[in-house]
This record gives C-alpha cells, sequence and structure tokens, in this order.
C-alpha cells in the first residue's frame, strides 16, 4: 500500500472511531479482564505497529513495553518477517500436517533442532504456549504407558507452586497460581507441589549463594517420597514469569536436571515465555548447559506474528511411540492448524534475523545497560526487588521495604503505574504490584531510556502519593 492510500485509511479508521468504539464494548469478551470496568473504559484500538511502537485509531503512539504480551522480538511490521508471509501467502495459507507436509514445517523443525539444546531429536507443533505444555505433558505421561510393566505406575506430575504454564485444563493442572486456578481445581488431574526458590523471601531465612541451594533439599525429599508414582516434572528455567518474574538462582536449573535424572523422570522445560532470545542466550536451559527430556516453545517462535507452538522431544520418547499400527502406540493428538504453514514461514523467517542480524549478540549491551540503570532504583523506598534475567525484568514494589510488605491487592499499585505510563505512551501490563519489562529485542538504547524515564517516574509518583 502506497503512502497516500495508507494515511486515507488511518483518516477514515480515525473518523469512524467512535463507532468502533461502540462496537467493541458490545462483543468481545477480554481476556484477564474485569469486563465490568471494562465496559466503562474507552478501549484502546490498536490499529498498527512499527518497530517497537504500536499506534491506536486515534494515531496516539506507545512504545509496547511488553512485547505485545511477551511475544514480539524485532518489532512490528520487520520487513524480513512480512515478506515472508507475504510469500507464503502466494503459495499457500494452510494445508494439514495429519497425512501431509509442508516446505515451512520441515524448514522449521530443522531450524529448530539446530539451535535446540543438543540431544533434541522430534519437533511437534502446535498453536500457543498451553498446547505446547498440554503435548509435552501427554507426551511424558505416554511414554511411561508405553514403556509398560511397572513403569505405567509413573503417572503424576510434579510442578512448582505459583507456576504458570497457560490456561488449558492440563495446563492449568501443573500450574499453581491461586488466583487464576484455584477455582478448576475439581477439574484438574493431581499433582505433586513443591516449593520454587523464593530467595527475595526465603522460607529457610539464608541467603544465596551461602545457602548452597538448600530450598532444593525439600524438593529432593518430595520426589524421593513420590518417585514410583511419578511421569515427570515441569519448570519454568530460570524465571516464573506470570507469577511476577521470580528467578532461580543460579544452578538450580542444572540440580533440577540432576534429580530428574537420579529419580528416573522426564524433564519438561517450558520455555514459551524464556525462550527465542528472552533471556540474553536463545533458550534459558543454555545458561546452565541443560538439556530437558521435552521443551515446550511458543510466543516468540514467530517473532510475535502469529499463534504456533512446538514441542521438542528426545529420541527415547520418540521411539516409545513407533510400533505396529495395531499396537496403538501412535501419539494421537493434533490440532487443525498443526504445523500451519503461515506460521513456520514466520518463525522460519525469525530465526533467520536471529542469525542475520546477530540479535543475541546485540542485545547483551542492552542487558547490560538496563541493569546498570535499574541497580540505581533498587535504593527507593518502595522498590523491594528488582528481577532481570537477559530482557526480561519484574520490578517488585512493596508498602513497606525492610519488612518486605506487599501492597494490598485492591490497592492496585502495579495497575496505577502502568496506567501512568499508558497515558504518557509506554505500554505495560503488571502482574499485580510486580512492574513487568520486557521490551522487544530490538529496542533501541535511546528507546530504552524513554522506557525507564516513563516508568521510573510512574513508579516514584505512584508510590509517593500513597505512602
Ligand atoms: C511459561 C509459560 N507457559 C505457557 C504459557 C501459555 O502460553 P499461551 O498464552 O500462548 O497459551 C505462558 C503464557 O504466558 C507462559 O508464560
Amino acid at each position: 500500500m502506497g503512502k497516500k492510500k495508507r494515511r486515507k485509511r488511518n483518516e477514515t479508521e480515525r473518523r469512524s472511531s467512535e463507532a468502533w468504539i461502540e462496537k467493541a464494548q458490545q462483543s468481545i469478551w477480554h481476556p484477564f479482564t474485569q469486563m465490568k470496568e471494562w465496559e466503562k473504559e474507552v478501549p484502546t484500538i490498536i490499529t498498527r505497529g512499527e518497530g517497537v511502537y504500536l499506534f491506536d485509531i486515534e494515531g496516539k503512539r506507545y512504545l509496547d513495553g511488553v512485547s505485545s504480551l511477551w511475544v514480539n522480538l524485532h518489532g512490528h511490521r520487520k520487513k524480513e518477517i512480512d515478506a515472508a508471509l507475504i510469500d507464503q501467502i502466494q503459495r499457500i495459507s494452510h494445508s494439514t500436517l495429519l497425512g501431509l507436509t509442508n516446505l515451512p514445517a520441515i524448514d522449521l523443525a530443522d531450524r529448530l533442532l539446530k539451535i535446540a539444546p543438543p540431544g533434541l531429536t522430534k519437533v511437534f507443533y502446535s498453536d500457543n504456549g498451553s498446547t505446547a505444555v498440554e503435548v509435552a505433558i501427554k507426551l511424558a505421561f505416554g511414554y511411561w504407558q508405553r514403556k509398560g510393566g511397572i513403569e505405567r505406575k509413573k503417572k503424576k506430575f510434579i510442578s512448582f507452586k505459583s507456576a504458570y504454564h497457560g490456561d488449558t485444563i492440563g495446563a492449568v493442572s501443573v500450574g499453581g497460581i491461586d488466583l487464576f486456578h484455584h477455582a478448576y481445581e475439581p477439574l484438574l488431574f493431581e499433582t505433586v507441589k513443591v516449593a520454587p526458590p523464593t530467595c527475595y523471601r526465603c522460607p529457610l531465612s539464608l541467603a544465596y549463594p551461602s545457602c548452597g541451594i538448600a530450598c532444593l533439599e525439600e524438593v529432593e525429599k518430595t520426589i524421593k517420597r513420590h518417585r514410583s508414582e511419578l511421569a515427570g516434572l515441569i519448570i519454568e528455567p530460570l524465571v516464573q514469569a506470570a507469577a511476577g518474574m521470580l528467578t532461580a538462582p543460579p544452578g538450580y536449573l542444572k540440580r533440577i536436571r540432576e534429580l530428574c535424572h537420579r529419580y528416573d523422570l522426564l524433564m519438561i522445560a517450558d520455555e514459551v515465555a524464556t525462550g527465542f532470545g528472552r533471556t540474553g542466550k536463545m533458550f534459558a536451559c543454555e545458561h546452565e548447559g541443560v538439556t530437558p527430556d521435552l521443551i515446550a516453545l511458543s510466543k516468540g517462535i514467530t517473532g510475535g506474528y502469529l499463534p504456533l507452538a512446538a514441542t521438542l522431544a528426545v529420541q527415547p520418547i520418540y521411539d516409545a511411540y513407533l510400533g505396529e499400527y495395531e499396537e496403538f502406540k501412535t501419539f494421537f493428538h493434533g490440532h487443525s492448524y498443526t504445523g500451519n504453514p503461515l506460521g513456520c514461514a514466520a518463525a522460519v523467517a525469525n530465526l533467520k534475523i536471529f542469525e542475520k542480524e546477530k540479535v543475541l549478540a546485540r542485545i547483551q549491551p542492552k542487558i547490560a545497560f538496563l541493569k546498570e540503570q535499574l541497580d540505581r532504583w533498587k535504593q527507593w523506598d518502595h522498590v523491594g526487588e528488582i528481577r532481570q534475567v537477559g530482557l526480561m525484568v519484574g520490578i517488585e514494589l512493596v508498602a513497606d521495604k525492610p519488612e518486605k510488605t506487599p501492597y494490598p491487592p485492591e490497592w492496585r499499585v502495579g495497575a496505577q503505574v502502568c496506567r501512568g505510563a499508558k497515558e504518557r505512551g509506554v505500554l505495560l501490563r503488571p502482574l499485580g504490584n510486580v512492574i513487568v519489562l520486557m521490551p522487544p529485542l530490538s529496542i533501541n538504547i535511546r528507546e530504552l531510556k524513554r522506557l525507564l524515564a516513563v516508568v521510573g517516574e510512574e513508579i516514584q509518583r505512584v508510590t509517593s502519593r500513597i505512602k
């Protein structure tokens, strides 16, 4: 579309914005949103994006401070991904992976296996983070069932309190965020829960590194107690994202891998949030040289363009599903859009950008800059803890710093900060009292400075007002 035509289209949209706003209030039920409140608000209708910016129907520009919910990597309207999609549309937008295959799906699987932790050899596609997790859970469960004998008793999963793995029933079963998950308890399968590391409020009153990660002792004891019935363990490596960017101390993940080996359970790494460069490496598992038995990927896989997910498995899991047809060892699971060529074409273009633009090397100075700036905020009265891994940041605001007392949730401190930031052209979404910063990897230092300036000022403004 030419510039003139685009300007005209934008103008037409702007003129009809009131009608769109009215319709928006009538039709859509929004995710994770109290609709009673939403109905009273004037919705922000996004009509286009460019780089790290989003534009609403009125033409107002916003810096996309959370990468459109942790998905966007190289900015919006990234030339190479746009072109790959146009090229693929001109060939075919969708054909099934049941009984057929397609070029982008083949290309992507090959590329994923080359960059994934060594030892993962097969790719199973699905559509989003939750389904990537569902697939991993079913594959792990089915593995032991197919092995037969006494191992068929291995049916349960060990998962972490405050974990978030998605919203489908299996993913909720292994989740641990009460506010989201508790209501569905009667629908969930039974899991064994263990406490994640929470260094900021260590229940053992110890400090890293002198603690020697003592909290793992309880995890080991629990695994030991249940070992004969455990199929696998699922973990968000390095960062429990939706829990409020809770970070694990260095070495924790590696020790979890060792425990899974020692007690013979499959390790599932949910890298839906941490994958594709967010932590400063392609995958969080790489930080500790860990290969899980299954890895769940989504969000950044298409550079934030399209819903696509992949669950990667090690060879023994794949092999357990091999057999004569009449043995019915087949993995009876698949979605209509599994391996969608458009999604896979976007994902291939995404991975090519990583190579061509040396993205992982180029984000290192940005990560360092962010750390240096945020270190100064640590002295602020109501900043309890700043947790950062790569370009994933959680800033926990507290009512009382020495006591680490959280603000009451009904004060909505995080939401107030984000509301103020939005008015000033920075889009964020808090996790309770935790302000999340997760900009596209392509953000430059100038844009980072702007993001930090607005967020910092809003934190100061809100926390000083409600003291
Ligand atoms: C670690 C993790 N796993 C799974 C999911 C679920 O992904 P989706 O929202 O695409 O279903 C999320 C979403 O935030 C996530 O952070």
